[in-house]
């Protein structure tokens, strides 16, 4: 289905911009920044290609929400957010420069300091790479990891505890391949409990990206690391995100991540500083 016009005070603001310079046509973005299309502007708003019209007021408040992205339909505005009634968390689609994150209970899900929500995925991936064969992601969110992982990858199976996550990236542009690419497979459920159903060894790489430890400390614990490693192939790999490993929080959470991970039977756990997690080894046993 084709998504409709969505608009972040990353477009609003040189919009409204263009119409205090009294221009009557703006290039704008109206899918976050994928591509781009010329808009009318007129005395009482902006004229969209698809025939509907946004005042101005409408623009204006788009403008000042700059947590939010926001549908047009019918001519009217409505912010992306969902509350989930599994986790009660809060989630909106939190706009950048460049791809959204998302804001879920106050923390947001990528890194966008310095560098954007893509290239805070491509980091992750890089660290693992190559990414071949049958491919484990943790956490849906935006699928951006498991968008990334199917460029190179046989297939990658994702698994997302809260349903509002894909209800929020069905209306992100940068989200469709998640639903589109048959090398995908999503399952909605708790990673911990959806683990224990593959097989041993099935996955040839794992991308752990979970949320912080307060929101989900199920992710970080022995037991999971435990099903993390028997689901791994020998000689395969897992990225664990973790945060900033200089931080106050990532030097305290690295440690007991490190000891549990070895514990779990891992071997070769390395810090990767620029991907803001590390990433751990199932040797290959021989003979
Ligand atoms: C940091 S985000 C993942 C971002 C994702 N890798 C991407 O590229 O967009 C963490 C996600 O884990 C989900 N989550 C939290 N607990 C979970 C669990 N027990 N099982 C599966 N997913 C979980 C959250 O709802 C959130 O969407």
């Amino acid at each position: 289905m084709p998504l409709p016009p969505i608009l972040s005070h990353y477009q609003a603001s040189p919009i409204l911009e263009a119409r205090r310079k009294g221009q009557s046509t703006v290039t704008t973005s109206l899918d976050l920044g994928r591509s781009s299309v010329e808009v009318s502007l007129t005395a009482s708003g902006l004229l969209l290609p698809d025939g509907q019209e946004l005042g101005w007021a409408a623009l204006e408040k788009v403008n000042g929400d700059e947590n939010k992205c926001f549908t047009v339909e019918g001519g009217a505005i409505q912010p992306i957010i969902v509350h989930s009634p599994t986790t009660n968390w809060v989630r909106t689609l939190y706009p950048t420069a460049a791809a959204p994150t998302t804001l879920v209970a106050g923390f947001l899900m990528h890194r966008i300091k310095d560098i954007d929500p893509l290239q805070d995925t491509r980091r992750k991936i890089a660290t693992i790479a190559p990414i071949t064969g049958a491919v484990l992601d943790t956490a849906t969110g935006l699928g951006y990891t498991a968008i990334e992982a199917a460029r190179t990858a046989t297939h990658v199976t994702t698994i997302e505890l809260d349903a509002g996550a894909l209800e929020i990236a069905l209306l992100n542009p940068w989200s469709q391949p998640l639903f589109d690419n048959p090398k995908i497979t999503q399952i909605i459920g708790d990673a911990t409990e959806e683990i224990a159903k593959f097989a041993d060894g099935r996955f040839n790489r794992i991308l752990h990206d979970p949320p912080t430890f307060s929101l989900g400390g199920e992710l970080y614990s022995a037991a999971f690391y435990a099903q993390l490693y028997r689901v791994l192939g020998q000689g395969g790999r897992l990225f664990h995100y973790i945060g900033d490993l200089s931080s106050s929080y990532g030097s305290r959470t690295v440690k007991g991540v490190v000891r549990r991970l070895l514990d779990a039977g891992f071997s070769r756990v390395v810090k990767k500083d620029e991907a803001f997690g590390l990433v751990a080894t199932k040797l290959k046993v021989e003979g």
